[in-house]
């Protein structure tokens, strides 16, 4: 279950919002990576600033855990205003989202998260929301309804998801700034991982963070939590330094393969290779073959395997690529054992 994946890359119990608060960056020059998104948004605030207006509203896509929610608050913090969270499940009705943009203060923030997720009726009341900063409350029912225009302060959405495709075209046309973060560099994991290890005051060897960074599907967030992880094993086992000898026993326990695949992402893979001769193989028809939800495979499984080359999505379905085959041990595509079912 994604729940229980060690390299899971949404956030899992409370992680993002004990220990990792402190390794969440708060301003751009701690914000490791994303050099074009933090180069564009520079420009962006900066002209704000000077202008003494608002920022546009932004919007952040990308896979879990690449930084999404921290870089709203980075954001936030270099701009000196307040932040206010919620996401698109969480307002249910038009009242509700009325409620919260009556509620903000000049240049505030309003930080959506999962805005895929936002309803028609709250969408429409963000429209002039975004656009003129007015409320159009509708009064009463019927032939005796009227619109009431309520101005509102001049704020800043920041929107997050991880399905831009799922995003109205009129919502989407309404963010000045549209930002993609994508997957980090391995240095840059690396540069995460020193950092964590540093606030953390964890002694850790240069090429055991390599050997973290390497498996870390090159996400901040699974990067955070495999060095804590590898920790615990450390502190338990041995004298707390972690060497890249301590690293590998420690990531082998935690059966993440040295890309950083798990069991799942090799079913995936294995499933395509062995059931559908390599594919192409329908979505639906990969899901119900694996017991893994379509909206699972293709949120969180598919974008990495993708980065890694392994997967392709072709109009007719996924096909695994001659690199899958050779990381499962396969030498052709004829003779991948069928071990890999066991
Ligand atoms: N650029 C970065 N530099 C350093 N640490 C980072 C960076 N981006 C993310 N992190 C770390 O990774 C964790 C996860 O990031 P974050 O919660 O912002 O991801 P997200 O994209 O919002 O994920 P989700 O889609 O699940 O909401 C953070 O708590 C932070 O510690
Ligand atoms: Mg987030």
């Amino acid at each position: 279950m994604q729940e229980e994946r060690i390299i899971s890359q949404k956030a899992r119990g409370n992680e993002d919002k004990s220990l990792d608060l402190s390794l969440r960056p708060k301003n751009l020059s701690e914000y490791v990576g994303q050099s074009k998104v933090k180069q564009n948004l520079e420009i962006f605030m900066g002209a704000a600033k000077k202008r003494r207006e608002p920022i546009e509203h932004v919007l952040l896509y990308g896979p879990p855990g690449l930084g999404k929610t921290t870089l709203a608050g980075v954001i936030a913090n270099e701009m000196e205003v307040n932040i206010k969270v919620t996401s698109g499940p969480a307002i249910e009705r038009a009242g509700d989202v009325a409620a919260i943009l009556t509620n903000l203060e000049d240049g505030d923030i309003l930080f959506i998260d999962e805005i895929h997720r936002l309803n028609k009726t709250v969408e429409e009341v963000l429209y002039p929301a975004m656009e003129d900063y007015a409320l159009d409350l509708v009064v009463g029912k019927g032939p005796s309804a009227r619109v009431l225009k309520l101005d509102l302060p001049r704020f800043t959405l920041i929107g997050a998801t991880t399905r831009i495709s799922l995003l109205s075209s009129p919502l989407r046309d309404r963010f000045g700034a549209i930002y993609p973060l994508s997957f980090y560099e391995e240095n840059e994991i690396g540069e995460i991982i020193s950092r964590s290890s540093n606030i953390l005051s964890i002694n850790i060897e240069n090429l055991a963070n390599t050997k973290i960074a390497q498996r870390s599907r090159r996400t901040p967030r699974i990067a955070n939590r495999l060095l804590k992880r590898v920790r615990d094993y450390v502190d338990v086992k041995a004298d707390g330094i972690i060497t890249p000898a301590l690293a590998d026993e420690a990531l082998h326990l935690l059966e993440v393969d040295e890309l950083g695949l798990d069991q799942v992402d090799r079913k995936i893979l294995a499933t395509i290779i062995e059931k559908f001769g390599g594919g192409p193989v329908g979505l639906n028809t990969l899901a119900a073959a694996t017991s893994e939800e379509e909206a699972t495979i293709e949120d969180i499984y598919e974008p990495f395997l993708m980065q890694l080359g392994f997967l392709e999505r072709t109009p007719r379905g996924r096909v695994a690529s001659e690199r899958a085959y050779s990381h499962l041990g396969a030498q052709s595509k004829d003779n991948l054992s069928s071990a890999l079912f066991n």
